[in-house]
């Protein structure tokens, strides 16, 4: 594994905008880290896609980090980690973290023996990551796991408390809820952005995990591990963010998530 400099950025990357929840997290425990973050919102969203089409995606996005010299690469996307992530691992030459096994350990901790809800796209779902992550963990952890497809739509169109939003994961939950559930992972990064709803549907005696800084966490560990941590600067670094599309709309959603962190968004074509 080739080791690049403790000042090169960490790369992190995402279908589209909903990886700001990992970068705000980066941002939160590694100040001193320089971030360059792709979101890639020519080919958003990745939750339908094959698994070849998003390993295909992951491995161009992953690459090109690699070219621009980031010294690890952060998977934000659960879908590309659920696909990618043990590839992405055997072929960059840098140390690559996902958002699935550090949201699993999470929840093992919280639901105290409880059945574990897991919600995410149908090919996170379809995956199986987090099931397995969880009984690596624990195997004796009960996983109900539920693809929730119309949340995204709802989420990127702002909907986060809609009549229509409240029905559709009412729905979803349901059945998790019935089977007692004292974990729910929130297994995509658009849910994060219906917390409130999410939580005052599960009620008080479900936990809600949003694997955002768990990651950040094992990022941290990671770049200790191998000596890669920044050292202390005197003025904010400056990070760089990339869009595959509509950087204008990009910027404009990113302040919202990530305020003055936030200035530009330049424009790059994958495939
Ligand atoms: N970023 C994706 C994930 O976390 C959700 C959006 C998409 O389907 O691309 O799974």
């Amino acid at each position: 594994m080739a080791v690049s400099g403790t000042d090169a950025p960490i790369g992190v990357f995402d279908s589209g905008i909903g990886g700001l929840t990992v970068v705000r997290s980066l941002m939160a425990r590694l100040p001193h880290e320089r971030i360059v973050y792709v979101g890639d919102t020519a080919r958003v969203p990745y939750g339908p896609k094959s698994p070849d089409t998003v390993r295909r995606y992951a491995d161009e996005i992953g690459r090109w980090l690699v070219d621009e010299g980031v010294k690890s690469v952060v998977v934000a996307c659960n879908t590309a980690t659920a696909y990618a992530l043990g590839r992405l691992q055997d072929t960059l030459p840098v140390p690559v973290v996902g958002v699935v096994e550090p949201g699993a350990r999470a929840a093992v901790r919280a639901a105290h023996g409880t059945p574990v809800g897991v919600i995410g796209t149908v090919g996170t779902i379809a995956s199986g990551a987090y099931e397995r992550a969880i009984h690596a963990i624990d195997p004796d952890v009960v996983v109900l796991a539920r693809a929730c497809p119309l949340l995204v739509p709802l989420v990127e169109e702002g909907w986060l408390d809609r009549p229509v939003t409240r029905m559709v994961a009412q729905e979803y939950l349901a059945p998790l809820l019935a089977d007692g559930i004292g974990a729910l992972v929130l297994g995509c990064t658009h849910y994060p952005l219906l917390t409130p709803l999410l939580a005052e549907l599960a009620g008080p005696s479900v936990r809600l995990i949003d694997s955002a800084d768990e990651t950040a966490l094992v990022t941290a560990d990671t770049l200790d591990r191998l000596g890669l941590r920044a050292a202390e600067r005197a003025t904010p670094p400056r990070h760089r963010f990339v869009a595959s599309d509509a950087p204008d709309r990009f910027l404009a959603l990113g302040q919202q998530f990530l305020a003055g962190a936030i200035d530009h968004v330049e424009h790059v074509t994958f495939g």
